[in-house]
């Protein structure tokens, strides 16, 4: 099945603040329950001390939920201290201010739109995008990619949609699995409990961006496509898929899904 760029709802200028904060809500807190991008944090560490970079700019943060559990990994059980700074075009201040509260002074975020396409000079560390490469149509996201090569930053790309069926199957099971999560999503809010029990646009929303992002998703192959024709010497691509797991504490398993990779590095 070829990549296709359909229409995803929180990307349209028109989308309702509300409705863009429910989706990277529901993200984060899965993400983070879940704890959906464990498989890539040995690769992240070797990168990140390759370098010898200890600061992220999360690009795309949304409700900036994977960026933060890596960070807190990276840190705790890792012994390799990073700080981040969140940063999104729509930022969702709500989200960011209270994560900050909570976690000090190794995590800021910028309040002002940051688009990814077109970082600022002065924003400096190793670029993540956790669920948001897959926005970008090919231009851009080949541009994207040539901007960190240019100015030497690192660069990585994490992505658990895709086009295979076990993830479309997860999206489609996803409206379900709402009606159980919606409650103890954080920050806790009525309108969303409303827009879910009452009239139940929320799910439905949560499940068409789901299958679009799957739709939209690059392929290892289209991402080493993508990279290839960034002529910049000494600055090297690591594009690949590991199997996803899920991880609710006690209990853990392997994943229907893949998380697909990309790093970008001088060396
Ligand atoms: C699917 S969410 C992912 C959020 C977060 N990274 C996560 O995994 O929970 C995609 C995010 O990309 C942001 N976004 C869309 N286009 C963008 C752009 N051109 N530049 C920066 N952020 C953008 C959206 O506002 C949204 O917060």
């Amino acid at each position: 099945m070829r990549r296709r760029h359909l229409v995803e709802i929180a990307d349209q200028r028109l989308c309702p603040r509300l409705f863009r904060n429910i989706t990277t809500d529901v993200l984060r807190f899965t993400s983070v329950k879940t704890n959906m991008y464990a498989p890539i944090l040995p690769r992240l560490k070797a990168v990140l001390q390759t370098l010898d970079c200890h600061d992220i700019v999360d690009l795309c943060s949304g409700g900036s939920g994977p960026v933060l559990l890596i960070q807190e990994q990276l840190n705790n059980r890792e012994g390799y201290p990073v700080r981040v700074i969140l940063s999104d075009k729509f930022p969702h201040l709500k989200a960011f201010e209270q994560v900050v509260e909570g976690t000090g002074c190794k995590v800021s975020f910028i309040a002002e739109p940051v688009d990814a396409a077109s970082v600022p000079e002065g924003l400096r560390g190793f670029r993540t995008m956790f669920a948001s490469f897959h926005h970008f149509r090919p231009e851009d996201a080949r541009a994207i990619l040539e901007d960190a090569a240019r100015r030497r930053e690192g660069i990585g790309v994490f992505e658990f949609t895709g086009r295979n069926p076990g993830i479309f199957l997860i999206m489609l099971l996803s409206p379900l699995y709402l009606l159980f999560a919606m409650p103890f999503i954080k920050p806790f809010s009525w309108q969303r409990l409303f827009w879910t029990y009452i009239i139940p646009l929320a799910p439905l929303v949560v499940l068409w961006e789901g299958i679009a992002s799957n739709m939209r998703t690059y392929s290892p192959q289209e991402l080493k496509e993508l990279a290839k024709d960034i002529a910049v010497n000494g600055y090297a691509w690591d594009i690949g898929t590991v199997r996803g797991t899920w991880d609710l504490g006690k209990v853990h398993g392997i994943g229907l899904h893949k998380i697909t990779y990309l790093f970008g590095y001088p060396m």
